[in-house]
């Protein structure tokens, strides 16, 4: 169904890991199938809106009907963001890698056989729902992020949706015995300034839905 809310404008969203090299055959990565930020791409294009997806490294299919840009590292990530907006909605649901190298080696790390390990110098990598949740000229309307917890899963929620300059966090909790990492459903708490909506468990294309819903109704011009 085209929600009217939506034909027609322009969504970013992230999606997937990345990849930050150590090597040319290593590199520092955070755990991410990348499927809940697809299902959130294939669900605004059948709302009818025009979807930007900048995934980094995964293994599943590109959604249908979505322009995809593949990208690996964090700072590709956000030129790849850069150069999409400007845009009505952002949805940043990668699990960008907090580091990088200091300076990625061009030649394979040897090991020299005396036991020596590497000491891996990390710097910073920039924080791409914080640039774009504070943009001095091209903030979208709605600028949504993700919080994967392992504990004080709303309370957490609610001091990234003011450092990050969101309007929405979907947090979930993502301990191990919940098995959402790769998995198929997600237990949302949407935390906005309308408070805390805690969603039943769902599949990730339901989220996905219910979070194009939300989005639909906030766009809304008030009645
Ligand atoms: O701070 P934390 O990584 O828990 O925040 C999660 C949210 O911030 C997610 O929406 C994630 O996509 C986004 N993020 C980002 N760039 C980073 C780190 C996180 O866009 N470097």
């Amino acid at each position: 169904p085209v929600l009217s809310g939506l034909a027609g404008r322009h969504v970013l969203i992230t999606s997937g890991p990345t990849h930050e090299p150590i090597d040319p055959v290593r590199y520092i990565a955070n755990r991410s199938s990348g499927r809940q930020g697809h299902a959130i791409a294939a669900a605004f294009a059948r709302a009818g809106a025009r979807v930007t997806l900048v995934s980094g490294p995964v293994t599943i299919p590109d959604p249908a009907g979505v322009d995809v840009v593949h990208v690996e590292s964090a700072r590709e990530m956000l030129a790849a963001i850069d150069a999409a907006l400007p845009a009505d909605v952002a949805v940043m649901a990668a699990a960008v890698a907090d580091w990088r190298m200091a300076e990625a080696q061009n030649g394979k790390i040897k090991k020299d056989g005396s036991g020596a390990v590497p000491a891996l110098a990390l710097v910073e990598n920039p924080d791409i729902l914080a640039t774009v949740g504070r943009h001095a000229t091209l903030r979208p309307r709605l600028v949504v992020g993700f919080a994967a917890e392992t504990s004080n899963v709303v309370d957490n929620a609610r001091a990234k949706l003011a450092r990050k300059g969101a309007d929405m966090i979907l947090a979930n909790d993502v301990s191990p015995e919940r098995g959402v990492m790769g998995g198929d459903r997600n237990t949302i708490h949407l935390v906005s300034g309308e408070g805390v909506a805690n969603w039943p468990t769902l599949s990730k294309t339901e989220v996905a839905e219910r979070l194009v819903a939300e989005v639909a109704r906030r766009l809304q011009p008030a009645k």
